[in-house]
Formats: structure tokens, sequence, C-alpha cells
């Protein structure tokens, strides 16, 4: 049998964690998937379901098995809730890294009710804490790969190209102008972002404490579903999430077209958002796990995402090519009414990223996708019913005309 290195992926079940999974089991790592289903779970407590009808995880690990002749082993463990059995694994597995999505990563779910809320926040803050702790009680050398969000640098004009983490400060020391490097000031917009950059608090103190080489990466709106691997067949397909709560932007949009629902623009549509093919995703992935900070280097930051767009423009290109209807919403966010933002990603880049952007052809085979599963998709659950305050309405009728936020 061959030596191989092993990879654990928590969270390996989920949009990113899966793809990711088969390509790292493709590139020849022993891969070991970790995931409590949670997001399953969600699907059923929201009353929907992936667009893409997903199999269950044993019955994809089979036939990746089948078709490839690799093994993916799977443990059912809570990360957040399970610390024992999660320092037991990483004594017994020995991985080279781990890669870590087992989050709740929707922003309006954590806004729903005090119950998301508080469940958002114990599970993100105490999984990565769990994490970061049985890596230096297992006394190995593990590289940790995070990800985390663009939403930590906060959606406001920032007036300057977003760096990767770190921000160069001149500050008056006695007299003297010198410049200093400084983590990035958090800046998040809800309470699933507000994890993220808690999150950041706990690899800085653990890099500097333990040594942990630990790589956080700062990850734009994900858009697309199939990789490489997830096409090999059907029973490998990966999630797709449309619904007001967990549906990404530009997939929504997609999938409003489909169905023949208005596209949902809450407030302006200036908003701007960075983005990053799902095939993009897990080539970045890979990449950071082939190129860990050396020890006692601070924490590794990339801004892994590709472009960044308006979400007007993204709905007039989706209009453009679909012929669906743009409508306007009473933003439930409480955010900025537009945006400029402007990134740095150089690092990706030169380690080779070649990137997909949206004029590929790839979004007609996401619109083609959208449209094979449109029966799918359950019209009622297209608006999202998490509001950032009380205050703000919920407007199911699109009757905002893009007047001004009410929560401004
Ligand atoms: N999807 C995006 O557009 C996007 C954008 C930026 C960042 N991210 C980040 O990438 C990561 C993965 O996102 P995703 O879209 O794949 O989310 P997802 O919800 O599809 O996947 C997360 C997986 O983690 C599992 N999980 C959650 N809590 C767990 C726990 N306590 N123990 C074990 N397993 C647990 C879930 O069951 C799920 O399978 C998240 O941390 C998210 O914040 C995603």
């Amino acid at each position: 049998m061959e030596n191989r290195e092993r990879i654990i992926v928590l969270g390996g079940d989920g949009f990113c964690g899966w793809p990711t999974s088969l390509r790292l089991s493709s590139e020849g790592y022993d891969v070991v998937i970790v995931d409590n289903l949670s997001r399953r779970k969600i699907d059923v407590e929201l009353g929907c379901e992936s667009l893409t009808p997903i199999k269950p995880l044993e019955r994809r690990l089979r036939r990746w098995e089948e078709l490839t002749g690799r093994h993916i082993d799977y443990r059912a463990l809570n990360i957040a809730d399970d610390y024992e059995a999660l320092e037991q694994l990483i004594q017994e597995v020995r991985p080279k890294a781990i890669v870590h999505f087992a989050e709740q990563r929707a922003a309006p779910y954590s806004m729903k009710s005090p119950r998301h809320k508080r469940y958002t926040v114990d599970n993100n803050i105490n999984g990565t804490h769990n994490v970061l702790c049985a890596i230096v009680e297992s006394g190995l050398d593990v590289h940790l790969v995070h990800l985390g969000t663009m939403g930590v640098y906060g959606y406001g004009t920032a007036g300057m190209s977003i760096p990767e983490g770190y921000l160069t400060v001149k500050v008056d020391i006695d007299g003297d102008d010198r410049e200093i490097e400084i983590p990035y000031p958090p800046h998040p917009g809800s309470i699933y972002h507000m994890t993220k950059t808690l999150d950041a608090l706990l690899f800085y103190y653990y890099n500097k404490n333990d040594d942990i080489r630990i790589t956080d990466l700062h990850q734009g709106v994900v858009w697309g579903t199939n990789t490489e691997e997830t096409l090999m067949h059907a029973d490998l397909i990966n999630r797709f999430d449309w619904e007001g709560d967990y549906g990404t932007v530009l997939n929504r949009f997609l999938v409003q077209a489909a169905v023949g629902h208005p596209l949902t623009i809450y407030g302006s549509g200036g908003q701007t958002r960075a983005f990053i093919h799902i095939r993009d995703t897990v080539r970045c992935i890979s990449l950071a796990i082939k190129h860990p900070p050396a020890k006692k280097q601070r924490v590794k930051i990339f801004n892994q995402a590709t472009e960044t767009h308006r979400v007007r423009d993204l709905a007039d290109l989706v209009a453009r090519l679909t012929g669906a209807e743009v409508r306007y919403y009473v933003n439930p966010r409480n955010e900025a009414w537009d945006n400029e933002l402007v990134i740095h990603n150089e690092q990706f880049l030169d380690l080779g990223l070649n990137p997909i952007t949206l004029s590929d052809g790839l979004l007609q085979e996401v619109i083609e996708i959208a449209s094979r599963y449109a029966d799918r998709v359950d019209q009622s659950k297209i608006i999202a019913d998490s509001r950032w305050r009380a205050d703000i309405p919920l407007d199911r009728e699109g009757t905002a005309a893009r007047r001004e936020p009410v929560a401004a």
C-alpha cells in the first residue's frame, strides 16, 4: 500500500467541501471527510432541498471508489461538540493538512432568530477553537487551511484596493513616522461574518502561541456547481443552493430565471461583491495545501476571489441571457446602499491560478442545470424571510423600486 499524504476535510459533504474532497483524492491524497450532516438537516428545517438531487454521502463515496479505485474515509462527527473524538482522529490520521469548511455559512440564516444567532456562534467558534486546540494537543505539525470570507473586510467602500489580510499603516512613534503592518480591521456585516472575524483572532493567537501553520482563505461568493470530478457520474453531483437563505447571488438569479420568477435585487443592487467559480475554489485549496506557510510564519491570508461585480449588473447580465424580469425588493440586510470593491488577489495568480470568469461558457452550463432541475424549486422559498432588524419590513412583492433603505 502506498504511503500517501493524508488530508482531513472538515465539512466535506458541503457545497465547497465535496468537490474539494474529490479533487484532493484524485490528486493522490488519502482523504478523510468529517461532517455531521448539519447542512442536510437545515434543508429539512427550511423545507427545501438542493436544486441538484444530491445523493447520500455513503453512496457518493461508494461511487467515487468504484469509478477511481480511490477510497475516501468518512467520520460522522460534530467538531463543535465532540472534542475528544476530533483529537483522537487527528492522532490516528496524522494529516499533512486539515481543510476546515465545517461552519454554518449563510448570513441570512444566522440572522433569523436568537436561536439561529446562537447556533451560528456556538457552532462556528467552538468548532474552530476545537480544531486548533486538538492540533496543539496532537503535537503534530498540521497545516490548517480555513475557509473565511471576503466579508470580514466589510462591504463599505474602503477607498483603496483591499489587501490580502494585512494593512500597511503609518503611525507616529515618538514624533517619527513609521510604517507597520496590522491585521486589516474586521468589519462584520452579520452574525455569520462576525464568527469569521472571531475565527481570525483565534488563528492569530494559536499561530503566535503554538506556532501552528495556518492559511486563512478569504473567499468571495462562489458560483457554479460542477467540477471535473463531480461531472464523472450523477451520484457525484454537487449541492446547488437557490433559496433565500443559502442561495448565493448569481446561482440564485440563474434559478429564478429558470423558473420564471423575477430576479430579486435587494436594495439598490449597487452592492459590489467578489466572486469565484467553484472550479477555482478547488484549485485554490489545492494550491494552498501545496504552499503552506513556513513554521513560525504569521497566518497566511489569501483573497480567494477572481473578480468583482455589482449585483444589479449581474441581474442585467442574467436578464439579457434569459429574458428574465428584474425586480427591486426592500433590502432585509442592514448594509451600505452601494459600495465600490477593488481587491488584491495576486498571491493565487502568482501560484499559477488562471481564473475562470463570468464571460466563460460556464454561465451557460449553470443556466442549463437550473433549467433541468427547475421543477425541484418551491417558489415560496425564493424570497428570504430573514431580516437584519425587526423594524425592516418583509417585502415579498418587490415594491421597493430602488427607494432609500429603511434601515439606513
Ligand atoms: N459558498 C460560498 O459562497 C462561500 C463563500 C465564502 C466562504 N465560504 C465558506 O466556505 C465554507 C464552506 O461553505 P459551503 O458553501 O461549502 O457550506 P455548506 O454549508 O454547504 O458546507 C459546510 C459543511 O460543514 C458541515 N458542518 C457544519 N458544521 C459542522 C460541525 N459542527 N461539525 C461537522 N460538520 C459540520 C455541514 O454539514 C456542511 O456539509 C464555509 O465555512 C463558508 O463560510 C463559502
